[in-house]
């Protein structure tokens, strides 16, 4: 069948060249924003007088037929329409004749295009905000209910000072409170409509852009029209915000792979979020955690494909930005996914607070603070450290740790050491000393969280 455009060409392709050029196979899922979008054009032009209102009307209502014909399946995609956009146009004009043929005035597919994937992002984007407060609410949840879970914190992955669990958690929270802002900072950009840009260039019709961009619920219009149809910034700054975000959890669910071994064994996880081997009747492998790791590549894939792509793309529209969406959707649809399953997965595992603190007590993380104690006593710093460290060694060649190491012994490195050092160095003091705003002292992890609540409260709300 000849092309909607034919005329120039007999519109008559190749049918492996229409494979590689047909975008509908991806764009179809922006059909309801490519049909608002279209409904907002046909009000612009009936308003402006470039159509006449009964053309305006008749076009809106025979759109919105084709969005409900969509949804209850009565009408399915016709994949030999190159894209959404021509298969929205076609049906129309199948059903309305000539009419349909007047709305594609003062337009073109290259701010369309621009305007559907603009349209879909930010409500996209509005999902993602929405899971990230989810997995907050989950992360504080966890924080709230494990005060008294004490773990080592590592440093080079070798245990480092004792912290509360909620402490290591809550660094996780701060973390997506930046995604969920970062995601929010690039809708602001990308809510900025370059409909009316047309082709290029603008138009020789008396058009409003600011009525039609107001329709759609957008901020602001695109100032210049080879920038309005040339520019997917908002796709790779979406990109690249759900490419730390995917970092994020790659490291957390690094750490949930970690704690589920058995040399950890510092959380258990549900059943749900595991699977066995077909082999080896003992596993209880955290597939689900290796997968977020592993996809988390899969997202810098998409953000650097298409960096790549537009990377010397002459302006304006040129058609390997089609390949905008395969990545942007794939992008999204994987840190969606994502998202939803680490949540529940966090939710539901269990904690062991005793295997926390076996490990918290032994590898002599409390050395710090036997320095501190010979600080507080009056030796300078550096001083301290050395004299803990030799006994370290010495506790180290004589099997003890520091809380058996006998006083007599202590004094023999120095006859600053007194009773209380046992004192100084229990794990308990080791936290809740750590009084500084930030450190994982009760105090402080209560403070902490409800920060975090109070931002997961304003932050999210709108
Ligand atoms: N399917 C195209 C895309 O996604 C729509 C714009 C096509 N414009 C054009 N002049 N061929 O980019």
């Amino acid at each position: 069948m000849a092309k909607m455009w034919a005329g120039r060409t007999s519109g008559e392709t190749d049918s492996l060249a229409d494979e590689l050029n047909s975008s509908i196979g991806v764009d179809c899922r922006m059909y309801r924003q490519d049909i608002r979008g279209s409904q907002a054009h046909a009000a612009m032009l009936g308003r402006q007088g470039i159509i006449t209102q009964t053309d305006a009307e008749q076009l809106i209502a025979g759109l919105e037929q084709i969005l409900q014909d969509l949804e209850s399946g009565a009408l399915s995609f016709d994949m030999s329409c190159e894209d959404i956009h021509m298969f929205v146009e076609q049906v129309l004009t199948d059903r309305l004749g000539d009419v349909g043929k007047r709305l594609h005035t003062a337009r073109s597919r290259n701010d369309q295009v621009a305007l559907d994937l603009r349209m879909y992002l930010r409500d996209e984007a509005a999902d993602l905000q929405k899971l990230i407060r989810d997995l907050l609410q989950v992360l504080v949840r966890v924080a709230e209910q494990n005060m008294k879970a004490v773990m080592p914190g590592y440093t080079h992955l070798q245990r480092a000072q004792p912290v509360l669990f909620p402490q290591h958690i809550l660094a996780y929270a701060m973390m997506l409170l930046r995604d969920a802002d970062r995601l929010r900072d690039c809708v602001k950009r990308m809510n900025v409509s370059p409909i009316g840009s047309c082709a290029l260039a603008g138009t020789t019709y008396e058009t409003d852009r600011i009525y039609e961009a107001g329709l759609l619920a957008f901020d602001d219009i695109a100032m210049n029209s080879i920038d309005g149809v040339s520019d997917r910034d908002f796709c790779l700054e979406m990109m690249s915000a759900l490419s730390i975000l995917m970092m994020h959890l790659s490291r957390f669910a690094e750490e949930i792979v970690l704690w589920s071994s058995w040399e950890f064994k510092f959380i258990e996880l549900s059943d749900a979020y595991t699977t066995g081997s077909s082999i080896m009747p003992q596993k209880k492998n955290p597939d689900m955690a290796e997968l977020i790791r592993g996809k988390t590549g899969r997202v810098y894939g998409d953000l650097m494909g298409l960096l790549t792509t537009f990377k010397g793309l002459p302006l304006a529209y040129n058609k390997d930005m089609q390949e905008d969406k395969q990545a942007v959707f794939d992008a999204v649809d994987t840190a969606k996914l994502c998202l939803q399953v680490i949540a529940p997965m966090v939710d539901t595992m269990k904690v062991l607070p005793d295997n926390m603190r076996r490990a918290a007590q032994n590898g002599f993380i409390n050395a710090t603070d036997l320095a501190d104690h010979l600080v507080k006593k009056g030796l300078p710093f550096r001083s301290a450290y050395k004299i803990s460290g030799e006994i370290v060694a010495d506790c180290i060649r004589k099997g003890l740790v520091l809380e058996t190491y006998p006083l007599e012994a202590y004094k023999a490195y120095s006859e600053l050491f007194a009773e209380d050092v046992y004192d100084d160095i229990s794990i308990e003091t080791c936290v809740e000393k750590r009084i500084s705003k930030g450190g994982t002292s009760t105090g402080s992890v209560l403070e902490q969280i409800a920060w975090v609540k109070e931002r997961i409260k304003t932050q999210f709300e709108e």
